[in-house]
């Protein structure tokens, strides 16, 4: 009896207070702040079709002109609010992360496999980014250094002879062949050839439309990702029997235990590696078809990085020996257009992220659940942080770009963990492209596709011969 009078008399009217005083004050967040500007579109699509309609930066770009570095969308059945300025992406992506999650699709989630660091927020996305980054760490990329050259080097000879190649294909499986190499260090080849099948077929469904009628790629994607699933099972038994203490990305899963003793399961497991090769080829094959295109428009350019790669090679005594790891750092002008097609091509355009609560930035409301969108290209391309952005230029990079306006490679707690990795295998492929290759882009299209990053037309037809060593400038003549 005497608890029903506590309730009733003290505890329920403490409470309504509490909740009183808790509404109001996000009434007054409300009435502060006002939404960004911008338009909403039609009711329920929004402005999807003004978006897919034409080139995506066309489309951020006007707003950005009409509305400045905050605006409000619509797109694909979600409010956006979209910032383009360097302020505002540290703001959602490093010193307020904790109130911005991460987002994807559904359909992309269930494909990679839900418990992929890059959907998770916390101690769960803590832990694992720790093993990936300890698997990308400079002492690891070190041992993998002279294997990524191998590699380089077999897919360009596979190139040789002057038939039409597609440049982004065959990026593409180079950069897959580092992505198992870093994850698995020396698979079997039975294995790696299964995987890459099955890995394609997943790749193409995801950018294909997510339903699950028979016959459509989705569905083929949904079947080949429980295949893989099952290779990477065999593969992480034969690992255990082995007893293996690889240092690499499957050895660092297998072998972490949390403070409470608990281990990975397996699906964990899965979805972190199929995860990490996702994030690790697409990426790097188009910076890298970029890279071909821009040195082939650039003859000049291209002569001086040749100068810069033939001195490297000369340097080598011998022409069977791998680069160093100190010539790797040691190549100031390509390491620079590498930079500067990654601010160009800007693949990854922007990033999405979900507010977890309503947030006030700059006198703007931002609402719990609106879809946040920092556009990296558009602070790329800002005249204000790059002068003259739409040329290609590697000579701005010879003084660094003003701090939070360069993030190729994101920023903050998601930022990507294989950012040195990739860069080695870029300055390597140029390194023997270069010394060895002579190139020509067949057709003469200049348009941009997108598949979803932005690629050079058809993925850059070229034809490609290899060069008979000059006397005397080998070091072995
Ligand atoms: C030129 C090539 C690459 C580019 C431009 C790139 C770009 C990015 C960007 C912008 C992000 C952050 C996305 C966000 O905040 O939503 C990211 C995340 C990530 N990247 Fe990369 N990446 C590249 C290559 C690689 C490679 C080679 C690997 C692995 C070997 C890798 C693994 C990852 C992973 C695992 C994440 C998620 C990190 C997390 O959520 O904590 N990336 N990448």
């Amino acid at each position: 009896m005497i608890g029903k009078l506590v309730f009733c008399f003290f505890l329920f009217p403490c409470f309504v207070f509490i909740l009183h005083v808790f509404l109001r004050d996000r009434r007054k967040t409300h009435a502060k702040a006002k939404l960004p500007p911008g338009s909403m579109g039609w009711p329920y699509i929004g402005e999807t079709l003004q978006l897919y309609s034409q080139n995506p930066n066309i489309f951020f770009a006007s707003k950005q002109k009409r509305y400045g570095e905050i605006f409000k969308t619509h797109i694909l059945g979600c409010p956006c609010v979209m910032l383009a300025g360097p302020e505002a992406a540290r703001f959602v992506l490093g010193t307020q992360a904790h109130l911005f999650k991460p987002t994807y699709p559904r359909s992309k989630e269930r494909l990679i496999g839900p418990s992929a660091l890059f959907f998770h927020q916390g101690e769960y996305h803590t832990r694992v980014r720790k093993l990936v980054r300890a698997s990308l760490f400079p002492e690891a990329i070190g041992k993998m250094a002279p294997h990524v050259e191998s590699l380089a080097l077999s897919v360009l000879d596979s190139w040789n002879f002057g038939r039409v190649i597609n440049t982004f294909h065959e990026m593409k499986k180079f950069s897959f062949e580092v992505g198992v190499l870093a994850i698995f260090g020396n698979l079997e080849g039975h294995y790696r050839e299964q995987l890459r099948k099955d890995y394609c077929i997943m790749d193409r469904g995801y950018n294909s439309y997510p339903t699950n009628i028979p016959g459509t790629s989705y569905r083929k994607a949904v079947f080949a990702r429980r295949r893989m699933s099952k290779i990477l099972t065999d593969i992480i038994s034969e690992r255990k029997e082995k007893r293996l203490l690889d240092k690499d990305l499957l050895g660092l899963l297998l072998n972490s235990q949390d403070e409470c003793g608990d281990v990975l399961n397996l699906e964990q497991i899965s979805d972190n590696i199929i995860g990490v090769l996702f994030a690790a080829q697409d990426t790097t094959a188009s910076v890298m078809t970029w890279i071909l295109k821009y040195l082939h428009d650039n003859p000049k350019l291209l002569e001086a990085v040749k100068a810069e790669q033939e001195a490297i090679r000369r340097s080598n005594q011998e022409e069977s020996k791998s680069l160093s790891q100190a010539q790797i750092r040691q190549m100031p002008l390509t390491n620079k257009v590498v930079l500067e097609t990654l601010r160009m091509a800007s693949i990854i355009s922007f990033t999405f992220r979900e507010a977890m609560a309503d947030v006030e930035y700059k006198g703007y409301l931002i609402p719990k659940g609106w879809k946040v969108m920092p556009l990296f290209r558009n602070i790329h391309h800002n005249p204000d942080y790059f002068i003259d952005p739409e040329k290609f230029d590697p000579s701005r990079f010879e003084v660094a770009p003003k701090h939070n306006t360069f993030m190729p490679f994101g920023s903050g707690i998601h930022s990507c963990p294989g950012n040195e990795l990739a860069k080695l295998e870029m300055l390597v492929l140029i390194h023997h492209l270069v010394t060895k290759f002579r190139w020509e882009v067949v057709g003469s299209e200049n348009g941009i596709q997108y598949g979803p990053f932005p690629v050079p037309s058809n993925g850059l037809p070229a034809r490609f011969w290899k060069e008979s060593p000059i006397p005397g400038q080998c070091g072995c003549a």
